[in-house]
């Protein structure tokens, strides 16, 4: 599939519950890339439970600074998939805002490595959590290579739709500054309330291609951990049942690029 980024304007609308549920679901091989510039929260929170060695973006970001991305990569995943090993990864992000400063420099690097990550015949796609917009940094390069950016919205309150509207003008402009337009941001829609999913739309002037319900239960497991996996798990059946639609606009959206740049269109939507 690709690299799909996965983005929101501020006030937690889910997106690393999100990035998880869609990891644990699709069916290719997935690596799940903790991006969030103010620290990751999958170690402390979906696998709370489990003793993991200081891993992940940080030490990598050591390594691309010796030019070794690719050879130390393999060495900072956590497998999320006990029975299936080496299905479900994870690149766990750093633990302090501080770093942030530190793996500033290897958003590059590592957003072309990850969009390569799906070549040959055991390729993977990339689920990269890039966090909120408003943070003093966000990893732009993971943006700007990636084949959709989903800005994650909570549709039950103006409170996160509000804000959205800015992040997704700021989106519009900066890919389109970057030369690949507009195209490949979408929404994610999470739950439902007073507002529809036309008039968010038609808001934030984008399209939707995923909505996940309000499903308390299995998104507490998701973020937080401690619990197990129970009950009917809407939130992880709605994810998987989003996955064809995704594959199918990143499909699409290739079509479109290859189109527009055989012919030498300057205008990439
Ligand atoms: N589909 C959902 N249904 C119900 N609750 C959800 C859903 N998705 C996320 N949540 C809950 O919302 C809260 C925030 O989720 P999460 O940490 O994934 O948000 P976030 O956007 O990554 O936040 P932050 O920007 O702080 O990292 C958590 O308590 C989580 O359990
Ligand atoms: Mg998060």
């Amino acid at each position: 599939m690709a690299l799909i980024a996965m983005v929101s304007a501020k006030g937690s609308p889910g997106v690393t519950t999100t990035a998880v549920a869609c990891t644990l679901t699709w069916g290719g091989r997935t690596v799940l890339a903790e991006c969030d510039p103010s620290g990751g929260s999958i170690l402390s929170g979906y696998l709370s439970s489990l003793e993991i060695p200081p891993i992940g973006l940080l030490p990598l970001a050591a390594a691309a600074l010796r030019d070794q991305l690719a050879d130390a990569f393999a060495h900072q995943l956590v497998d999320l998939d006990a029975k299936h090993r080496g299905r479900r990864l994870l690149l766990p992000g750093i633990n302090d805002p501080v770093q942030a400063g530190t793996i500033r420099p290897t958003w590059e690097p590592l957003a072309v490595f990850l969009s390569e990550l799906e070549r040959g015949d055991d390729g993977y796609d990339v689920v990269a959590d890039c966090g909120r917009l408003t943070t003093n940094a966000p990893p732009w390069p993971l943006l700007f290579r990636a084949d959709l950016v989903l800005l994650v919205v909570r549709a039950a309150t103006l409170r996160t739709i509000a804000p959205a509207a800015a992040a997704a003008e700021l989106l519009r402009r900066e890919l389109t500054q970057y030369g690949r337009g507009d195209g490949a941001l979408a929404l994610a829609l999470i739950g439902d309330g007073p507002y529809r999913r036309r008039d968010i739309e038609q808001r934030l002037q984008l399209p939707t291609l995923m909505e996940l319900p309000d499903d308390r239960r299995t998104a507490e497991v998701l973020s937080d951990g401690g619990g197990r996996l129970r009950g009917g798990q809407h939130l992880l059946r709605a994810a998987a049942g989003a996955e064809p639609a995704v594959r199918e606009a990143i499909t699409r959206r290739r079509a479109h690029l290859a189109t527009t740049s055989s012919t030498g269109s300057s205008h990439v939507r």
